[in-house]
Protein backbone atom coordinates (compact mmCIF):
# COMPACT_ATOMS: atom_id res chain seq x y z
CA UNK A 1 0.00 0.00 0.00
CA UNK A 2 1.08 3.27 -0.58
CA UNK A 3 2.35 5.93 2.34
CA UNK A 4 -0.52 8.16 2.55
CA UNK A 5 -3.15 6.35 0.34
CA UNK A 6 -6.85 7.05 2.19
CA UNK A 7 -8.11 4.98 -0.77
CA UNK A 8 -6.81 1.97 -2.94
CA UNK A 9 -8.53 -0.23 -5.55
CA UNK A 10 -6.47 -3.29 -6.81
CA UNK A 11 -8.03 -5.15 -10.05
CA UNK A 12 -11.95 -4.06 -9.33
CA UNK A 13 -14.43 -5.98 -11.15
CA UNK A 14 -18.03 -6.18 -11.53
CA UNK A 15 -21.00 -7.43 -13.36
CA UNK A 16 -24.53 -6.83 -13.11
CA UNK A 17 -26.92 -9.29 -14.67
CA UNK A 18 -29.40 -7.54 -16.74
CA UNK A 19 -32.95 -8.34 -17.15
CA UNK A 20 -32.59 -11.14 -19.79
CA UNK A 21 -30.28 -13.02 -17.41
CA UNK A 22 -26.87 -12.18 -19.26
CA UNK A 23 -24.28 -10.95 -17.42
CA UNK A 24 -22.17 -7.51 -18.42
CA UNK A 25 -19.18 -6.81 -17.10
CA UNK A 26 -19.26 -3.27 -16.05
CA UNK A 27 -15.78 -2.67 -14.80
CA UNK A 28 -12.76 -4.67 -14.92
CA UNK A 29 -9.43 -4.32 -14.00
CA UNK A 30 -9.60 -1.15 -12.46
CA UNK A 31 -6.29 -0.09 -9.71
CA UNK A 32 -6.95 3.46 -8.71
CA UNK A 33 -5.72 4.98 -5.10
CA UNK A 34 -6.57 8.29 -3.68
CA UNK A 35 -3.89 10.38 -1.77
CA UNK A 36 -4.06 12.07 1.23
CA UNK A 37 -4.60 15.92 0.40
CA UNK A 38 -5.98 14.91 -3.09
CA UNK A 39 -9.27 16.24 -5.55
CA UNK A 40 -9.32 13.74 -8.11
CA UNK A 41 -12.15 13.60 -11.03
CA UNK A 42 -13.14 10.44 -12.26
CA UNK A 43 -14.57 11.09 -15.93
CA UNK A 44 -16.02 9.27 -18.34
CA UNK A 45 -19.34 8.70 -20.59
CA UNK A 46 -23.04 7.72 -18.89
CA UNK A 47 -22.81 4.07 -18.24
CA UNK A 48 -19.06 4.07 -18.12
CA UNK A 49 -19.54 2.57 -14.64
CA UNK A 50 -18.55 5.49 -12.26
CA UNK A 51 -20.72 5.37 -9.76
CA UNK A 52 -20.84 1.72 -9.94
CA UNK A 53 -17.17 2.62 -9.05
CA UNK A 54 -18.35 5.08 -6.44
CA UNK A 55 -20.43 2.76 -4.78
CA UNK A 56 -17.63 0.26 -4.32
CA UNK A 57 -15.45 2.41 -2.56
CA UNK A 58 -18.73 4.04 -0.45
CA UNK A 59 -19.50 0.44 0.59
CA UNK A 60 -22.93 0.20 -0.58
CA UNK A 61 -21.98 -2.85 -2.90
CA UNK A 62 -18.74 -5.28 -3.19
CA UNK A 63 -17.15 -5.78 -6.19
CA UNK A 64 -16.75 -9.35 -7.76
CA UNK A 65 -13.24 -9.47 -7.92
CA UNK A 66 -10.13 -7.44 -6.68
CA UNK A 67 -9.96 -5.13 -3.44
CA UNK A 68 -11.25 -1.76 -2.21
CA UNK A 69 -9.48 -0.54 0.52
CA UNK A 70 -9.64 2.09 3.68
CA UNK A 71 -6.38 3.26 5.20
CA UNK A 72 -5.49 -0.26 4.48
CA UNK A 73 -8.36 -1.97 5.43
CA UNK A 74 -10.52 -3.46 3.27
CA UNK A 75 -13.81 -2.11 2.73
CA UNK A 76 -16.84 -4.52 3.61
CA UNK A 77 -20.23 -1.93 4.10
CA UNK A 78 -20.15 1.59 4.66
CA UNK A 79 -16.56 3.50 6.56
CA UNK A 80 -17.21 6.26 9.21
CA UNK A 81 -14.71 7.60 7.62
CA UNK A 82 -16.19 7.95 3.80
CA UNK A 83 -18.89 10.14 3.51
CA UNK A 84 -21.36 10.63 -0.32
CA UNK A 85 -23.16 13.08 -1.97
CA UNK A 86 -25.86 12.22 -4.42
CA UNK A 87 -27.27 13.49 -7.66
CA UNK A 88 -30.68 13.14 -6.47
CA UNK A 89 -29.46 14.65 -2.96
CA UNK A 90 -31.41 11.98 -1.62
CA UNK A 91 -32.68 13.61 1.05
CA UNK A 92 -35.68 12.10 3.50
CA UNK A 93 -38.69 14.30 2.74
CA UNK A 94 -40.21 13.50 5.99
CA UNK A 95 -37.58 14.74 8.06
CA UNK A 96 -36.42 18.40 8.52
CA UNK A 97 -33.03 19.94 7.02
CA UNK A 98 -31.45 19.78 10.70
CA UNK A 99 -33.19 16.28 10.96
CA UNK A 100 -31.17 15.04 7.27
CA UNK A 101 -28.13 16.55 8.70
CA UNK A 102 -27.91 15.00 12.10
CA UNK A 103 -29.01 11.05 10.55
CA UNK A 104 -25.34 10.69 10.26
CA UNK A 105 -24.29 11.45 13.58
CA UNK A 106 -27.18 9.61 15.23
CA UNK A 107 -25.94 6.09 13.42
CA UNK A 108 -22.38 6.74 15.40
CA UNK A 109 -24.55 7.06 18.57
CA UNK A 110 -23.70 10.79 19.32
CA UNK A 111 -26.11 12.27 21.90
CA UNK A 112 -29.16 14.77 20.82
CA UNK A 113 -27.97 17.95 22.42
CA UNK A 114 -24.71 17.49 20.84
CA UNK A 115 -26.22 16.10 17.32
CA UNK A 116 -28.01 19.82 17.47
CA UNK A 117 -25.08 21.83 17.66
CA UNK A 118 -22.87 20.05 15.43
CA UNK A 119 -25.78 20.10 12.75
CA UNK A 120 -26.56 23.77 13.37
CA UNK A 121 -22.62 24.63 12.82
CA UNK A 122 -22.97 22.72 9.91
CA UNK A 123 -25.49 24.36 7.99
CA UNK A 124 -24.18 27.80 9.20
CA UNK A 125 -21.11 26.70 6.94
CA UNK A 126 -23.38 25.71 4.31
CA UNK A 127 -25.17 29.15 4.49
CA UNK A 128 -28.06 27.34 5.43
CA UNK A 129 -28.91 29.15 8.61
CA UNK A 130 -32.33 29.47 10.06
CA UNK A 131 -33.15 26.36 7.78
CA UNK A 132 -32.98 23.55 10.11
CA UNK A 133 -36.54 23.50 10.40
CA UNK A 134 -37.53 23.48 6.50
CA UNK A 135 -38.76 20.26 5.16
CA UNK A 136 -36.65 19.27 1.94
CA UNK A 137 -39.55 20.39 -0.56
CA UNK A 138 -39.63 24.12 0.98
CA UNK A 139 -36.14 24.88 -0.51
CA UNK A 140 -34.51 24.97 -4.09
CA UNK A 141 -32.37 22.32 -5.87
CA UNK A 142 -29.27 24.33 -4.61
CA UNK A 143 -30.50 24.15 -1.08
CA UNK A 144 -31.41 20.62 -1.42
CA UNK A 145 -27.94 19.73 -2.41
CA UNK A 146 -26.57 22.21 0.26
CA UNK A 147 -28.40 20.10 3.07
CA UNK A 148 -26.85 16.50 1.15
CA UNK A 149 -23.45 17.98 1.08
CA UNK A 150 -24.05 19.56 5.07
CA UNK A 151 -24.89 16.02 5.75
CA UNK A 152 -22.12 14.51 3.95
CA UNK A 153 -19.58 16.86 5.74
CA UNK A 154 -21.05 16.94 9.42
CA UNK A 155 -19.69 13.48 10.24
CA UNK A 156 -16.61 15.21 9.44
CA UNK A 157 -15.14 12.36 6.76
CA UNK A 158 -11.64 11.83 5.81
CA UNK A 159 -13.43 11.43 2.19
CA UNK A 160 -15.77 12.85 0.77
CA UNK A 161 -17.46 11.19 -2.65
CA UNK A 162 -19.77 13.53 -4.88
CA UNK A 163 -21.31 11.54 -7.44
CA UNK A 164 -22.65 14.21 -10.09
CA UNK A 165 -23.56 16.37 -7.26
CA UNK A 166 -23.65 19.65 -9.23
CA UNK A 167 -25.23 17.99 -12.38
CA UNK A 168 -29.36 18.48 -11.26
CA UNK A 169 -28.56 22.07 -10.76
CA UNK A 170 -28.31 24.92 -13.00
CA UNK A 171 -25.24 26.38 -13.90
CA UNK A 172 -24.73 28.90 -12.27
CA UNK A 173 -25.93 27.35 -8.68
CA UNK A 174 -23.64 24.17 -9.54
CA UNK A 175 -21.03 26.39 -10.34
CA UNK A 176 -21.36 28.84 -6.83
CA UNK A 177 -22.00 25.50 -4.81
CA UNK A 178 -18.37 24.18 -6.51
CA UNK A 179 -16.78 27.01 -5.82
CA UNK A 180 -18.12 26.99 -1.98
CA UNK A 181 -16.67 23.56 -1.49
CA UNK A 182 -12.91 24.21 -2.98
CA UNK A 183 -13.02 27.55 -0.78
CA UNK A 184 -13.65 24.98 2.39
CA UNK A 185 -11.06 22.87 1.35
CA UNK A 186 -8.45 25.30 0.36
CA UNK A 187 -8.91 26.92 3.97
CA UNK A 188 -9.25 23.81 5.91
CA UNK A 189 -12.50 24.78 7.25
CA UNK A 190 -13.51 21.19 6.74
CA UNK A 191 -11.17 18.30 8.02
CA UNK A 192 -11.51 16.09 4.93
CA UNK A 193 -8.16 15.02 3.58
CA UNK A 194 -9.11 13.38 0.12
CA UNK A 195 -12.10 14.47 -2.26
CA UNK A 196 -13.36 11.71 -5.27
CA UNK A 197 -15.63 13.95 -7.77
CA UNK A 198 -17.14 11.94 -10.52
CA UNK A 199 -18.90 14.08 -13.17
CA UNK A 200 -18.50 14.08 -16.88
CA UNK A 201 -17.98 17.72 -16.43
CA UNK A 202 -14.81 18.61 -18.16
CA UNK A 203 -14.70 21.74 -17.19
CA UNK A 204 -15.61 21.07 -13.49
CA UNK A 205 -13.05 18.25 -13.44
CA UNK A 206 -10.30 20.62 -14.37
CA UNK A 207 -11.16 23.48 -12.25
CA UNK A 208 -11.49 21.15 -9.34
CA UNK A 209 -8.95 18.21 -9.75
CA UNK A 210 -5.45 17.41 -8.86
CA UNK A 211 -5.94 14.56 -10.77
CA UNK A 212 -8.31 13.60 -13.51
CA UNK A 213 -8.67 9.85 -14.59
CA UNK A 214 -10.94 8.58 -17.49
CA UNK A 215 -13.06 5.87 -17.12
CA UNK A 216 -13.10 4.11 -20.69
CA UNK A 217 -16.73 2.31 -21.14
CA UNK A 218 -17.54 -1.41 -21.72
CA UNK A 219 -16.12 -2.50 -19.55
CA UNK A 220 -14.92 0.32 -17.51
CA UNK A 221 -11.46 0.60 -16.93
CA UNK A 222 -8.63 3.75 -16.61
CA UNK A 223 -7.89 5.27 -19.69
CA UNK A 224 -5.35 7.57 -18.78
CA UNK A 225 -4.81 10.01 -16.35
CA UNK A 226 -3.92 13.38 -16.11
CA UNK A 227 -2.43 15.92 -13.52
CA UNK A 228 -3.28 19.22 -13.01
CA UNK A 229 -0.93 21.71 -11.34
CA UNK A 230 -2.47 24.61 -11.80
CA UNK A 231 -2.46 26.74 -8.51
CA UNK A 232 -6.31 27.70 -6.94
CA UNK A 233 -8.68 29.41 -7.54
CA UNK A 234 -8.69 28.74 -11.18
CA UNK A 235 -10.03 31.05 -13.80
CA UNK A 236 -12.21 29.18 -16.29
CA UNK A 237 -11.80 31.28 -19.11
CA UNK A 238 -8.06 31.38 -18.43
CA UNK A 239 -5.42 30.10 -21.47
CA UNK A 240 -4.35 27.56 -18.43
CA UNK A 241 -7.46 26.41 -18.01
CA UNK A 242 -8.62 26.32 -21.42
CA UNK A 243 -5.60 24.36 -23.01
CA UNK A 244 -6.44 21.43 -20.56
CA UNK A 245 -10.14 21.45 -20.91
CA UNK A 246 -9.17 20.93 -24.75
CA UNK A 247 -6.73 17.78 -23.80
CA UNK A 248 -9.14 15.76 -21.62
CA UNK A 249 -12.02 15.93 -24.82
CA UNK A 250 -9.26 14.69 -26.93
CA UNK A 251 -8.80 11.85 -24.83
CA UNK A 252 -12.43 11.08 -24.11
CA UNK A 253 -13.10 11.30 -27.77
CA UNK A 254 -10.51 8.90 -28.53
CA UNK A 255 -11.65 5.53 -29.41
CA UNK A 256 -11.10 3.77 -26.90
CA UNK A 257 -7.94 0.51 -28.15
CA UNK A 258 -9.74 -2.60 -27.71
CA UNK A 259 -9.10 -5.15 -25.03
CA UNK A 260 -5.99 -7.52 -26.05
CA UNK A 261 -4.91 -5.14 -29.46
CA UNK A 262 -2.01 -4.66 -26.99
CA UNK A 263 -0.46 -8.49 -26.44
CA UNK A 264 -0.88 -10.37 -29.59
CA UNK A 265 -4.34 -11.69 -29.42
CA UNK A 266 -4.76 -14.98 -31.00
CA UNK A 267 -8.31 -14.07 -32.14
CA UNK A 268 -8.83 -10.57 -33.07
CA UNK A 269 -12.44 -9.95 -31.86
CA UNK A 270 -14.26 -7.35 -34.28
CA UNK A 271 -15.83 -4.05 -32.65
CA UNK A 272 -19.61 -3.93 -33.54
CA UNK A 273 -20.29 -0.80 -31.29
CA UNK A 274 -21.52 2.04 -32.91
CA UNK A 275 -21.70 5.31 -31.69
CA UNK A 276 -25.17 6.40 -30.72
CA UNK A 277 -25.84 8.64 -33.09
CA UNK A 278 -28.64 8.69 -36.00
CA UNK A 279 -28.04 10.48 -39.32
CA UNK A 280 -29.86 13.69 -39.35
CA UNK A 281 -27.86 14.60 -35.94
CA UNK A 282 -24.65 13.07 -37.89
CA UNK A 283 -25.61 15.55 -41.06
CA UNK A 284 -26.83 18.14 -38.86
CA UNK A 285 -23.02 18.49 -37.16
CA UNK A 286 -20.97 18.16 -40.34
CA UNK A 287 -23.10 20.75 -41.74
CA UNK A 288 -22.46 23.16 -38.80
CA UNK A 289 -18.57 21.90 -38.77
CA UNK A 290 -18.83 22.92 -42.51
CA UNK A 291 -20.36 26.47 -42.32
CA UNK A 292 -19.02 29.56 -40.79
CA UNK A 293 -17.38 30.29 -38.33
CA UNK A 294 -16.12 26.88 -38.32
CA UNK A 295 -15.27 26.43 -42.06
CA UNK A 296 -13.98 22.52 -41.61
CA UNK A 297 -12.46 22.58 -38.15
CA UNK A 298 -13.79 23.24 -34.36
CA UNK A 299 -12.54 22.60 -31.01
CA UNK A 300 -15.13 20.34 -29.65
CA UNK A 301 -16.18 22.84 -26.52
CA UNK A 302 -16.34 24.90 -28.63
CA UNK A 303 -18.56 22.86 -30.89
CA UNK A 304 -20.72 21.86 -27.79
CA UNK A 305 -20.79 25.74 -26.73
CA UNK A 306 -21.89 26.65 -30.60
CA UNK A 307 -24.49 24.20 -30.73
CA UNK A 308 -25.80 23.74 -27.27
CA UNK A 309 -25.56 19.86 -27.98
CA UNK A 310 -24.80 18.09 -24.69
CA UNK A 311 -21.55 15.60 -24.90
CA UNK A 312 -23.53 12.48 -24.90
CA UNK A 313 -25.08 13.93 -27.98
CA UNK A 314 -21.68 15.49 -29.91
CA UNK A 315 -19.68 13.30 -28.79
CA UNK A 316 -21.25 9.82 -30.80
CA UNK A 317 -22.11 12.29 -33.75
CA UNK A 318 -18.61 13.16 -34.26
CA UNK A 319 -17.69 9.96 -33.26
CA UNK A 320 -19.46 8.53 -35.91
CA UNK A 321 -18.07 11.73 -38.54
CA UNK A 322 -14.62 10.36 -37.70
CA UNK A 323 -15.75 6.13 -38.02
CA UNK A 324 -16.90 6.96 -41.65
CA UNK A 325 -14.08 8.70 -42.54
CA UNK A 326 -16.15 12.00 -42.68
CA UNK A 327 -13.66 13.66 -40.36
CA UNK A 328 -10.57 13.49 -38.52
CA UNK A 329 -10.63 13.38 -34.37
CA UNK A 330 -7.83 14.05 -32.77
CA UNK A 331 -6.63 16.59 -29.44
CA UNK A 332 -9.81 17.49 -28.72
CA UNK A 333 -9.97 19.12 -32.35
CA UNK A 334 -12.58 17.87 -35.38
CA UNK A 335 -11.58 18.48 -38.44
CA UNK A 336 -13.36 17.40 -41.58
CA UNK A 337 -11.35 15.04 -44.05
CA UNK A 338 -11.36 15.98 -48.22
CA UNK A 339 -14.92 13.56 -48.58
CA UNK A 340 -16.29 15.54 -45.45
CA UNK A 341 -15.90 18.46 -47.36
CA UNK A 342 -17.17 17.28 -50.42
CA UNK A 343 -20.43 15.53 -48.42
CA UNK A 344 -20.95 19.17 -47.01
CA UNK A 345 -21.60 20.39 -50.75
CA UNK A 346 -23.28 17.50 -51.77
CA UNK A 347 -27.05 17.28 -52.91
CA UNK A 348 -28.69 14.70 -51.03
CA UNK A 349 -28.51 11.72 -53.20
CA UNK A 350 -24.40 12.24 -53.38
CA UNK A 351 -24.76 11.73 -49.65
CA UNK A 352 -26.85 9.05 -49.70
CA UNK A 353 -24.23 7.31 -51.69
CA UNK A 354 -20.98 8.61 -50.14
CA UNK A 355 -22.99 7.69 -46.96
CA UNK A 356 -23.28 4.10 -48.33
CA UNK A 357 -19.97 3.17 -49.23
CA UNK A 358 -17.95 4.92 -46.20
CA UNK A 359 -20.88 2.52 -44.11
CA UNK A 360 -20.20 -0.56 -46.28
CA UNK A 361 -15.76 0.08 -46.07
CA UNK A 362 -16.03 1.10 -42.51
CA UNK A 363 -18.46 -0.54 -40.24
CA UNK A 364 -17.98 -4.56 -40.31
CA UNK A 365 -21.61 -5.07 -39.35
CA UNK A 366 -22.91 -3.17 -42.21
CA UNK A 367 -20.87 -4.88 -44.63
CA UNK A 368 -21.43 -8.05 -43.10
CA UNK A 369 -25.32 -8.01 -43.55
CA UNK A 370 -24.53 -6.75 -47.03
CA UNK A 371 -22.42 -9.53 -47.99
CA UNK A 372 -24.69 -12.04 -46.18
CA UNK A 373 -27.66 -10.68 -48.20
CA UNK A 374 -26.23 -11.40 -51.56
CA UNK A 375 -25.71 -14.86 -50.77
CA UNK A 376 -28.85 -15.35 -50.77
CA UNK A 377 -31.10 -16.01 -53.22
CA UNK A 378 -34.29 -14.30 -52.02
CA UNK A 379 -31.99 -11.27 -50.84
CA UNK A 380 -33.20 -11.32 -47.66
CA UNK A 381 -32.71 -12.59 -43.98
CA UNK A 382 -34.36 -12.38 -40.50
CA UNK A 383 -31.94 -9.96 -38.39
CA UNK A 384 -31.88 -12.54 -35.63
CA UNK A 385 -28.78 -13.91 -36.64
CA UNK A 386 -27.01 -10.39 -36.87
CA UNK A 387 -28.13 -9.78 -33.54
CA UNK A 388 -26.73 -13.03 -31.79
CA UNK A 389 -23.53 -11.89 -33.17
CA UNK A 390 -23.13 -8.56 -31.97
CA UNK A 391 -24.79 -9.93 -28.56
CA UNK A 392 -21.34 -11.87 -28.45
CA UNK A 393 -19.06 -9.01 -27.77
CA UNK A 394 -21.59 -6.24 -26.99
CA UNK A 395 -24.02 -7.86 -24.24
CA UNK A 396 -27.86 -7.37 -25.87
CA UNK A 397 -29.14 -4.28 -24.37
CA UNK A 398 -25.82 -2.31 -26.40
CA UNK A 399 -26.46 -4.93 -29.49
CA UNK A 400 -30.02 -4.38 -29.86
CA UNK A 401 -28.96 -0.52 -30.15
CA UNK A 402 -26.13 -0.98 -32.38
CA UNK A 403 -27.82 -2.71 -34.72
CA UNK A 404 -31.33 -0.62 -34.68
CA UNK A 405 -28.14 1.87 -35.51
CA UNK A 406 -27.09 -0.45 -38.60
CA UNK A 407 -30.15 -1.07 -39.75
CA UNK A 408 -30.99 3.23 -39.84
CA UNK A 409 -27.34 4.17 -41.35
CA UNK A 410 -28.14 1.42 -43.28
CA UNK A 411 -31.31 2.68 -45.11
CA UNK A 412 -29.99 6.07 -45.73
CA UNK A 413 -27.24 4.89 -47.32
CA UNK A 414 -29.17 2.28 -49.33
CA UNK A 415 -26.54 -0.42 -48.56
CA UNK A 416 -29.85 -2.49 -47.60
CA UNK A 417 -33.56 -2.07 -46.28
CA UNK A 418 -35.30 -3.48 -43.48
CA UNK A 419 -38.94 -4.46 -42.84
CA UNK A 420 -40.41 -3.66 -39.37
CA UNK A 421 -43.27 -6.01 -39.81
CA UNK A 422 -41.37 -8.56 -40.26
CA UNK A 423 -38.18 -7.74 -38.72
CA UNK A 424 -36.32 -8.99 -42.17
CA UNK A 425 -33.32 -7.51 -43.43
CA UNK A 426 -33.28 -7.42 -47.07
CA UNK A 427 -31.19 -5.75 -50.36
CA UNK A 428 -32.28 -2.66 -51.70
CA UNK A 429 -34.12 -3.67 -54.66
CA UNK A 430 -36.05 -6.73 -53.37
CA UNK A 431 -39.69 -6.30 -54.24
CA UNK A 432 -41.96 -6.46 -50.99
CA UNK A 433 -43.62 -10.11 -50.75
N1 LIG B 1 -27.80 -2.37 -9.97
C1 LIG B 1 -27.61 -2.54 -11.26
N2 LIG B 1 -28.16 -3.59 -11.91
C2 LIG B 1 -27.95 -3.78 -13.23
N3 LIG B 1 -27.19 -2.97 -14.00
C3 LIG B 1 -26.62 -1.91 -13.41
C4 LIG B 1 -26.81 -1.63 -12.01
N4 LIG B 1 -26.11 -0.51 -11.71
C5 LIG B 1 -25.53 -0.11 -12.87
N5 LIG B 1 -25.83 -0.94 -13.87
C6 LIG B 1 -25.36 -0.84 -15.27
O1 LIG B 1 -23.97 -0.66 -15.22
C7 LIG B 1 -23.53 0.27 -16.20
C8 LIG B 1 -22.75 1.38 -15.54
O2 LIG B 1 -23.61 2.14 -14.71
P1 LIG B 1 -23.13 3.37 -13.85
O3 LIG B 1 -22.06 2.94 -12.92
O4 LIG B 1 -24.34 3.97 -13.24
O5 LIG B 1 -22.51 4.32 -14.95
P2 LIG B 1 -22.20 5.89 -14.92
O6 LIG B 1 -22.36 6.37 -13.53
O7 LIG B 1 -20.80 5.99 -15.46
O8 LIG B 1 -23.17 6.52 -15.87
C9 LIG B 1 -24.80 0.75 -16.89
O9 LIG B 1 -24.92 0.02 -18.10
C10 LIG B 1 -25.89 0.41 -15.94
O10 LIG B 1 -27.09 0.14 -16.63
MG1 LIG C 1 -23.62 7.75 -12.67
Amino acid sequence: MKENALLELKDVAKSFTSADGVPRLVLEGVDFSLAEGEIVSLLGKSGSGKSTLLRIIAGLIAPDAGTASYRGRAIHGPAPGIAMVFQSFALFPWLTVRQNVELGLEAQGMPEAARQVRADAMLDLMRLSGFGGALPRELSGGMRQRVGIARALVTNPDVLLMDEAFSALDVMTGETLRDEILDLWVSKQIPTKGILIVSHNIEEAVMMADRIVILASDPGRIRSEISIGLPRPRIAESHEVRVLVDEVYGLMTMRAVPAGTVEAAPVRQIDYRLPHAGVSRIEGVLDLLADAPFNGRADLPRLSEETGLPDAELFPACEALGLLGLAHLEQGDIGLTPLGQRYAQADHALRQEIFGQQLLTHVPIASSIRARLENEASGTLPQQPFLALMEENLGLPEARRALEIAIEWGRYGEAYEYDFHTGRLKLPDQEEE
